[in-house]
């Protein structure tokens, strides 16, 4: 005799949630720890922690307090941290000589981690902007942003970085070649071990403005990063940049900004399979302490939300300045 089909949905998608060990257990993805990359703003001084006004939380450090923060996030579980440095207005220069100075900020900054750290891995920005009068990312001649001669800048810089013992160099200022002449030098200098996190997919936006201000650059700069940094409309010449870039020696690949582009990191891990990389940027970080600060998000629960959504979208990690945070709170959940 056939039956008459029951009126009820055989298939309950909803039985699998009904309580929290099933939801454990299929659950897809994870986020822990060793995951996370902790920008930190470094500055001059001696027990010197000043508070950027549009990130708040987040403060430029100098050397010792960045050394005892370290040591506390490393304790946490985060393994690497991206050091970007706060040059004073007056030590901005045309030929941003300062950019590749062997005993620069960072570069005294990675000594000192290294010696009091060794098993922290450090990774640097390679772009001109902190120490450009003019507060863009390559040499400007006549008004343009050049190409090769920035280059060759970006080459002595990330030589000199990596002489100080960084371990991932990022170059992000998205001129073209520059990857593969920074591994062909790192290559003849002895630096082969020593990976390369390409900031591929850099978009120009607007994300960005609270950062700049972190490292004193709001002010300096004039005009826009349009001519380097990628038209948001774009996701196909996002593939391209990746590609090109892997071709040259990238070891990993970002996507910057993040939550914005979650769309860019999953086609860029489905297309390439490489450890991918997106940066929740300055902008992401304020907008979510803003509207945690006014009581309209919990901010805990936003905050490791919207990290996991960079790992459901096929990211092997993110940039974030909550990582330290989130390193606590992951802990306390353990
Ligand atoms: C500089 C650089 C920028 C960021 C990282 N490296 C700013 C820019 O391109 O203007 C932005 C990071 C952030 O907003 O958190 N090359």
């Amino acid at each position: 005799m056939p039956r008459t089909v029951a009126p009820y949905p055989l298939t309950r998608l909803r039985r699998t949630r009904k309580m929290s060990a099933l939801r454990g257990l299929v659950r897809e993805n994870a986020l822990e720890a060793h995951d996370l990359i902790w920008p930190v703003f470094v500055q001059e001084g001696e027990n010197k922690s000043t508070p950027i006004v549009s990130m708040p939380g987040v403060n430029r450090l100098s050397i010792d307090l960045l050394v005892q923060s370290a040591s506390e996030a490393y304790d946490l579980g985060i393994g690497v941290i991206c050091l970007f440095p706060y040059i004073e207005q007056d030590l901005k220069t045309e030929d941003c000589a300062g950019a590749w100075a062997s005993d620069n900020l960072i570069n005294r900054a990675i000594r000192a981690l290294k010696q009091a750290l060794p098993d922290l891995a450090i990774m640097t920005d390679v772009a001109l902007d902190p120490y450009n009068i003019n507060g863009h990312d390559g040499f400007v001649v006549n008004g343009e942003i050049v190409n090769d001669l920035t280059v060759e800048a970006l080459v002595k810089m990330a030589v000199a970085q990596a002489e100080a013992g960084a371990d991932i160099i990022g170059p992000s200022d998205m001129m073209d070649g520059r990857i593969g002449a920074i591994r062909r030098a790192l290559e003849v200098d002895g630096h082969s071990n020593v990976t390369i996190m390409s900031y591929s997919a850099k978009y120009a936006s607007s994300f960005y403005g609270p950062f700049r201000d972190a490292v004193g650059a709001s002010g300096a700069l004039t005009g826009d990063k349009k001519t380097y940094q990628m038209d948001p409309a774009n996701a196909e010449e996002a593939m391209r940049l990746i590609e090109r870039d892997l071709t040259e020696g990238a070891d990993m690949v970002m996507v910057k900004p993040g939550m914005p582009y979650l769309d860019i990191c999953r086609q860029a891990r489905d297309t390439f399979g490489v450890p991918t990389f997106a940066y929740q940027v300055s902008g992401e970080y304020a907008m979510i302490s803003a509207a945690a600060e006014n009581g309209w998000i919990d901010r805990k629960s936003t905050i490791l939300e919207s990290l996991m959504c960079f790992k459901r979208a096929g990211c092997s990690g993110i940039l974030t300045y909550f990582a330290p945070e989130v390193a606590k709170l992951l802990k306390s959940s353990d």
